[in-house]
């Protein structure tokens, strides 16, 4: 059984949704628990090991996850990413789990993740096969769904590669990141024969079908399993995945460099209309620990905080260093992600480099915003190479106004005192970030 049972509260609201909806020729089913209500916190496989995975593994980063103080934090999913089944396809029907890796099977390990208070993930993908070639799940929801249920599986990662011919969108949305754009990330018909024409609903196409027989399945389940689409930002998503599920990628594959991760804030700066309780665009995993700079990580982690995308850690907890660990256990950026009165993510208020709405994936967005129990947020970050002197003017961030607030450093928790607006010198890479809270 998973460490937290479902609450009552959750089970007559689904059953209320079935029933309202009986009446519909295809009923819709209500997937999405209250573990989807907030982002994701936890860990997942792939930045640290990709396909090279094992049990011992995941142990090993459950119980860093305890000892490092990060279960206390909040981050309390542990996910299996691709690789862990039997390759050569499916057993009886089932996907089979490769004993070879996971001796105890899936739900052995489970077992011994739930009696550490965490809980436990698995992936798949709607397509033919896993994008490392593993068996995968487009048609048979029902069956992997019920496997996993039985397992004792908390969330799902549901992946994208390997879509048969059959199963093609008809068009391309406009995505900045891979068709050809115009002025600020705008597509046309010329450059993209195959874009869908203006007013298309998306809910309509052949990815959105793929994920929602999916979501049909696991909401069939006794138990709470939260739903996270990893489908990149195609079949404009932003557009329908709100009604599916807790969270979707909104980009190709994060890396772990400066540039993968300034690029991933371009294209989100233009998405976050789409995120808010119960429905995330996730900006990819974690690389803190994998390799940046302290600065890096810093901007990392306050922007993935900021724009509500769910954190999930992808490095190995028991070797990473201590401020690193106090980076992920920043309690203020956590608060304002896990905010559970304010569901909107920040925003960008002033780009900085560029001039407004630039899409630039080198120079993204400096100055982000928005407003939390605490008070505002407000991150000025340094995409340049050399420390730039920047000012954080209240009358510029919507909410507030130009008079004096109480401020307070978010790396340092120290007050800043009264102030009328904030400037500081911020480091190559690096963002500063501040709590803009009473006025006084
Ligand atoms: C990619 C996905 C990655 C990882 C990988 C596994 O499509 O975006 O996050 O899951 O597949 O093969």
């Amino acid at each position: 059984m998973s460490s937290r049972p479902l609450t009552r509260a959750w089970v007559v609201n689904a059953a209320a949704a079935i029933l309202a909806t009986s009446s519909v020729a295809r009923a819709t089913v209500m997937g999405k628990g209250p573990s989807s209500k907030l982002p994701t916190l936890g860990w997942n496989s792939w930045n640290a090991y990709h396909c090279d995975i094992n049990a011992a593994q995941f142990l090993d980063a459950a119980e860093a996850i305890v000892d490092r103080g990060l279960r206390d934090a909040g981050y309390n999913y542990v996910n299996i990413d691709d690789c862990w089944a039997v390759k050569s396809g499916r057993v009886n029907g089932h996907i089979a789990v490769n004993k070879d890796k996971f001796p105890d099977g899936i739900d052995g390990l489970a077992k011994k993740i739930h009696n550490l208070k965490l809980k436990m993930g698995i992936y798949s993908t709607a397509g033919t096969e896993t994008c490392a070639g593993y068996p995968a799940s487009l048609g048979y929801e029902d069956v992997d769904a019920a496997d996993w249920a039985a397992w004792g599986i908390d969330y799902l990662k549901y992946d994208n590669c390997n879509v048969p011919p059959e199963w093609q969108d008809q068009y391309v949305a406009c995505d900045p990141a891979s068709t050809h754009v115009g002025v600020n990330g705008t597509c046309n018909v010329k450059d993209e024969p195959r874009l869908a024409p203006p007013g298309y609903d998306w809910h309509k196409s052949k990815s959105a079908e793929r994920f929602t027989r999916m979501r049909d399945a696991l909401a069939k389940q006794k138990r709470e399993i939260v739903y996270s689409m990893c489908i990149w930002g195609t079949a404009d998503v932003f557009s329908w995945g709100k009604d599916l599920a807790a969270s979707w990628r909104m980009s190709g594959d994060i890396q772990s460099n400066w540039d993968s991760i300034k690029s991933i804030i371009n294209q989100n700066s233009f998405k976050m209309h789409s995120t808010s309780f119960y429905g995330h665009n996730d900006a990819d995993m974690l690389e803190v620990g994998n390799g940046i700079s302290p600065a890096e990580t810093r901007t990392h982690f306050a922007l993935w905080a900021a724009m509500k995308s769910p954190l999930l850690i992808g490095s190995n907890v028991k070797n990473m260093t201590q401020q690193d660990i106090d980076v992920l256990k920043n309690k203020y950026l956590l608060a304002f992600n896990q905010d559970s009165k304010y569901g909107e993510p920040a925003q960008p208020y002033k780009w900085g480099a560029n001039p407004q709405w630039t899409y630039d994936p080198a120079s993204p967005a400096e100055f982000w915003a928005g407003p939390s129990m605490d008070g505002h947020l407000v991150l000025m970050m340094n995409v340049q190479d050399t420390t730039v002197r920047k000012t954080a003017t209240w009358g510029e961030i919507p909410g507030l106004r130009n008079k004096n607030y109480f401020v307070t450093d978010v790396w340092t928790g120290k007050s800043l005192g009264c102030l009328g607006s904030y400037s500081a010198d911020v480091e190559a890479h690096d963002t500063v970030a501040i709590l803009v809270g009473n006025r006084c």
